[in-house]
């Protein structure tokens, strides 16, 4: 059952990938599979190159070597299209939060009254129904990320990428990306997503990848990587993080 359900779901696989800068290297990961329906989370200190790595997932920075491919197929235009990425500090549009929505769901070629409709069901997931004609620069951070993330659910994709995305956020607007994430991952989308806070990764992650000095240095399911890990340098990390 497990194995049909993996079969089913969207697999992203890079194989020796490596960027290295003035002879020193950034990333250097020889293999890796995400798969499996949950979300994976990215764990790692500052500067493990989680960004670099999820930026090549995404496609939007080349590796000096490797390869990255999403069910099997290198990522070209089609592949990309399929992907959306919520950043640590989103830029908003200078227009209205429902006017943000409405650019993307307009490149996408929904006519007017489809396009309402779908800002009004956005707007009610990410609980910013009241929000829909205040100009979007002048959201608080937590309400930002919360429609950057709707702006990224907007394009329909198979799988979205978040880095760090409530790194800036209280507990509370924490929870309401959170749980929003949750929600789009229980529907169906594929959820990538780079955290240095480890309490997240036991909230959301089905599996835990932990990157340090720009290496994968595990992954397998949440439960084993965070109570049982086997390197002892991530159990020092995890210990570490607890601590402060
Ligand atoms: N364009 C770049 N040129 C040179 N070094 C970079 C570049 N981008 C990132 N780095 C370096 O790569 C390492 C990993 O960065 P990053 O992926 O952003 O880490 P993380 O997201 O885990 O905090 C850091 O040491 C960073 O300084
Ligand atoms: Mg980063």
């Amino acid at each position: 059952m497990r194995d049909l359900v993996e079969e089913s779901g969207l697999v992203i696989e890079t194989q020796g990938l490596r960027i290295s800068r003035r002879g020193q290297s950034l990333l250097d990961v020889p293999y890796l599979r995400l798969g499996g329906p949950g979300p994976t989370v990215i764990l790692g200190p500052n500067g493990a190159g989680k960004s670099l790595l999820l930026r090549c997932l995404h496609g939007l920075i080349q590796a000096d070597a490797g390869t990255v491919r999403q069910n099997g197929r290198a990522l070209d235009a089609e592949e990309r299209a399929s992907q959306a990425m919520v950043f640590q500090r989103p830029v908003m549009l200078r227009r209205s939060v429902a006017g943000n929505l409405d650019f993307v769901l307009r490149r996408r070629g929904l006519n007017r009254a489809q396009r309402q409709a779908r800002i009004a069901a956005l707007l009610a997931e990410g609980g910013l129904p009241s929000r829909a004609r205040q100009g979007a620069r002048s959201l608080s951070v937590g309400e930002a990320q919360r429609l950057a993330i709707l702006r990224a659910l907007a394009t329909e994709p198979e799988v979205l990428f978040l880095d760090e995305p409530t790194s800036a956020l209280d507990p509370g607007a924490t929870q309401a990306v959170e749980s929003l994430v949750l929600r789009a991952s229980a529907r169906g989308v594929r959820i990538v997503m780079v955290t240095h806070d480890i309490g997240q990764a036991r909230r959301l992650a089905a599996d835990v990848v932990v990157m340090m000095g720009g290496e994968v240095v595990e992954h397998g399911p949440a439960a084993q990587v965070l109570d049982d890990p086997a390197s002892g340098a991530v159990r020092r990390f995890l210990a570490g993080e607890l601590i402060f």
